[in-house]
């Protein structure tokens, strides 16, 4: 019998990969993908644990399923990914309607639990130990790699894929729940990426962008040889048909001069680099255990815009962290002013069960100066990245078109000529108008607007004048 999935996944990118290979390996087994859970007889949350507002949402959608149920008893409703590995139990007796609770280190077994259920097994839970449940062995046995899968479709588009070079992470931030849900750092072999890579270029895939909770901590040993993240970048540059290499979340600490020197000496590397700060202040630094003061944050950027000048840099903060008094958000704003993010990623602290700070220290930022806070470093952000992104008129950049823009999109053009979206090797987006047969290509344009999130542009084509040649400055990366 052929079984409709319907599958929503929040959270990061990680988790958007998750589901993908989730969804390949239901449709290996004749699910067939639906866009709305009433459609549905199978219907899955990938969940987010970082922030309680996550979790609220989802606990929330699943509120809304329980008539559902009641109405059709035979639907099944399952919860993945770090919300099941945290709460496990708990999402039964919070939603007791719920079939299906697996961690995402269990991923792979979801097929053979849903037919477990489906031939009235009963509810299942599968989720790894606990960190401190067993020796570190134990442990990483429990999180099991799972990567094998692709599924084209569920990708962010066809000419683009998330490659999970590595999982977990073990820098343990105070504030943070990802090492104990998303387990020890664990590496890839080279060689499983490489050809987890070559097989997604054969499938026409032209942009991959490598993910990992700390990407740039990437070390693999064999046979007494480590391969770090330059030499992965090294091998993986050999491809042929892939044309862009990303890759997220870099830790500051990590962010060695080997991988810069590889950023900028391999022309298809993304001059692209995410490394979050998460604040400005030295004491707050201190309190989320991040490994470095503010004063090496700044040098290691220095030594990212020396080394590749036209580098987009972006960050991520957290404000209202425990006992955060007004200078310390001064500092993290200071460091925001001088930095020159491409954007920044800014969060409310949100205190997290079993994390370090949770227990060490109160959550005493009042609601309303975290947002205050909040509302003040994006409004600093916004006007770099406008500043910035207006430095970008009259001149030349590449997009690799990744597809209709959403308004676009809304409109339901059917024409050939629509507006579209593309990326540029530093992520800008540029929207502007184009033919469908564009879709997929790496297409250069001449920007002619732009704001603090998007840039505007027209394709360059051989009849515009020389002129407009002029304008267009040298071919560049960004
Ligand atoms: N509260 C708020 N933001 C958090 N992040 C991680 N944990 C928390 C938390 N408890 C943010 C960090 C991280 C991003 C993915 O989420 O800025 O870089
Ligand atoms: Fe969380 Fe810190 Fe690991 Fe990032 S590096 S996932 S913030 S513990």
């Amino acid at each position: 019998m052929s079984r409709k999935l319907y599958i929503e996944t929040v959270g990061c990118q990680m988790n958007m990969l998750d589901s993908e290979l989730v969804v390949a390996s239901l449709r290996k087994e004749g699910y067939q993908l639906v866009g709305a859970p009433r459609e549905a007889d199978t219907i899955l949350f990938n969940t987010c644990s970082v922030r309680q507002h996550a979790e609220d949402k989802i606990y929330s959608a699943l509120g809304r399923l329980k008539h559902a149920k009641t109405r059709h008893p035979d639907k099944i409703i399952g919860v993945l990914g770090c919300m099941a590995q945290k709460d496990q139990r708990l999402i039964f007796e919070r939603a007791p309607f719920v079939d299906l609770v697996v961690g995402p280190g269990q991923l792979h077994q979801i097929p053979e639990l849903l037919r477990q259920i489906a031939a009235g097994g009963g509810r299942q839970l599968e989720v790894s130990l606990d960190r401190t449940a067993g020796s570190r062995q134990e442990v990483e046995q429990s999180f099991e790699s799972y990567d094998p899968l692709r599924d084209e479709q569920m990708r962010p588009t066809p000419y683009q894929a998330f490659v999970r070079i590595m999982i977990g992470c073990d820098k343990f931030c105070t504030y943070c729940i990802v090492p104990a849900v998303r387990g020890p750092e664990q590496s890839r072999p080279p060689e499983q990426i490489e050809a987890e890579v070559r097989k997604l270029a054969t499938e026409g895939c032209r942009e991959i962008t490598l993910l990992g909770q700390t990407v740039n901590s990437y070390r693999h040993t064999a046979g007494g040889r480590a391969t770090r993240l330059a030499d992965l970048l090294y091998l993986l540059h050999d491809i042929s048909g892939i044309d862009r290499i990303k890759f997220v979340t870099n830790f500051p600490k990590d962010m060695t001069d080997d991988l810069l020197h590889a950023v900028r000496d391999l022309p298809k590397c993304s001059h692209y680099l995410h490394v979050p700060a998460q604040s400005g202040s030295n004491e707050v630094l201190r309190r989320m255990k991040r490994g470095y003061r503010a004063e090496e944050y700044r040098e290691m950027l220095a030594r990212i815009r020396q080394t590749i000048p036209a580098a987009a840099v972006t960050s991520d903060f957290i404000v209202g962290f425990c006992g955060e008094t007004e200078d310390d958000f001064q500092a993290t704003a200071a460091l925001v002013r001088e930095s020159r993010f491409k954007n920044s990623f800014i969060f409310k602290y949100s205190p997290r069960p079993s994390t370090k700070a949770d227990s060490l220290f109160a959550d005493d930022v009042p609601e309303d100066v975290k947002r205050r806070r909040n509302n003040e470093l994006l409004a600093i952000q916004n006007a770099i990245s406008e500043e910035d992104n207006q430095a970008f008129l009259g001149r030349r950049v590449e997009v690799l078109v990744e597809g209709p823009s959403k308004s676009s999109r809304k409109q339901a053009a059917d024409g050939d000529v629509l507006q579209l979206t593309g990326r540029t090797n530093c992520d800008r987006i540029v929207v502007f108008e184009g033919n469908r047969r564009l879709i997929g290509q790496l297409v250069p344009l001449l920007v002619y607007d732009a704001n603090a999130f998007t840039l505007f542009g027209s394709v360059i084509t051989q009849h515009v004048g020389p002129e407009v040649y002029e304008l267009a400055l040298a071919p560049d990366r960004f």
